[in-house]
């Protein structure tokens, strides 16, 4: 595990079903929790400094999930933060429908991408204010949240999907982990779950400490933690 002293921490966020999965056979934007989940989801996103999501989040749904509820955005204006953390899109293509609504939406757009991925949406401007090339396939996810965290981003929640989640379960970089458990089935043997990728053998799965767990109608709302090997 490595050191968060010097990096973005690191906190994902994710609904699923009672079977694993977070969105259905068909890869569409996944809306089966309830508004308590979505009103939990606001919360996380509100805390933070920026908002990490894959390209397959974004073409599901085609917008960010934005700061809306008042008192979370008089909470960001108390803790003098932006108004919106900072939405940063995953794309190594960066192969993205610029007529997609999220394009229209008021918030801070950064984009990390390949050095090929870069050059479809030079220079920065309207679209993404930021561009961050990845310099190494799979990406570094160490070196560029310690970029993040120069940056001015201190705390990221990540969103999603499966395929960006793997990439940072794999380089053991998930400092938290909000999973909400809806009451529904979904199966398919390739619909994607919280991590996807190739998977890890047990005897280097990330362990994690439950923190806390709540209940709500017939959602289950767990909060973990990274287990450090210090055993913090
Ligand atoms: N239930 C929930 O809480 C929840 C949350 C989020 C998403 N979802 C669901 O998950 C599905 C999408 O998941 P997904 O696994 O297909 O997609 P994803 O992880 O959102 O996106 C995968 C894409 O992100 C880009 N990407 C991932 N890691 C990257 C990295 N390290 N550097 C640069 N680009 C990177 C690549 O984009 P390019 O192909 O452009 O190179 C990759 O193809 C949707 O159906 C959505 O509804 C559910």
């Amino acid at each position: 595990m490595a050191s968060t002293m010097n990096r973005a921490y690191t906190t994902v966020v994710l609904a699923m079903s009672a079977d694993g999965k977070i969105t259905d056979r068909d890869r569409t934007a996944a809306r089966f929790s309830s508004p308590n989940d979505l009103a939990h989801l606001e919360t996380v996103v509100a805390a933070a400094d920026g908002v990490l999501f894959g390209a397959g989040t974004l073409r599901a749904y085609g917008t960010c999930l934005s700061v809306r509820q008042p008192e979370l955005v008089a909470q960001r204006r108390a803790q003098r933060q932006p108004p919106q953390p900072v939405q940063i899109v995953c794309s190594d293509t960066g192969n993205l429908d610029p007529r997609l609504q999220f394009f229209r939406q008021s918030v801070p757009r950064w984009l990390l991408t390949s050095p090929a991925g870069a050059q479809r949406w030079q220079p920065p401007g309207e679209a993404f204010e930021q561009i961050l090339p990845t310099l190494t396939t799979p990406t570094h996810w160490l070196s560029m949240l310690q970029r993040l965290k120069a940056m001015g981003l201190e705390r990221l929640a990540v969103l999603g999907g499966g395929t960006l989640i793997a990439g940072l379960v794999e380089q053991d970089v998930v400092d938290e982990l909000y999973l909400t458990v809806c009451p529904l089935l979904l199966g398919g043997q390739r619909t994607p779950t919280p991590v996807d990728g190739q998977g890890l053998k047990a005897d280097l799965a990330l362990r994690l400490r439950l923190v806390q767990t709540s209940t709500s109608n017939d959602e289950v709302f767990l909060h973990y933690r990274r287990c450090h090997p210090q055993g913090d």
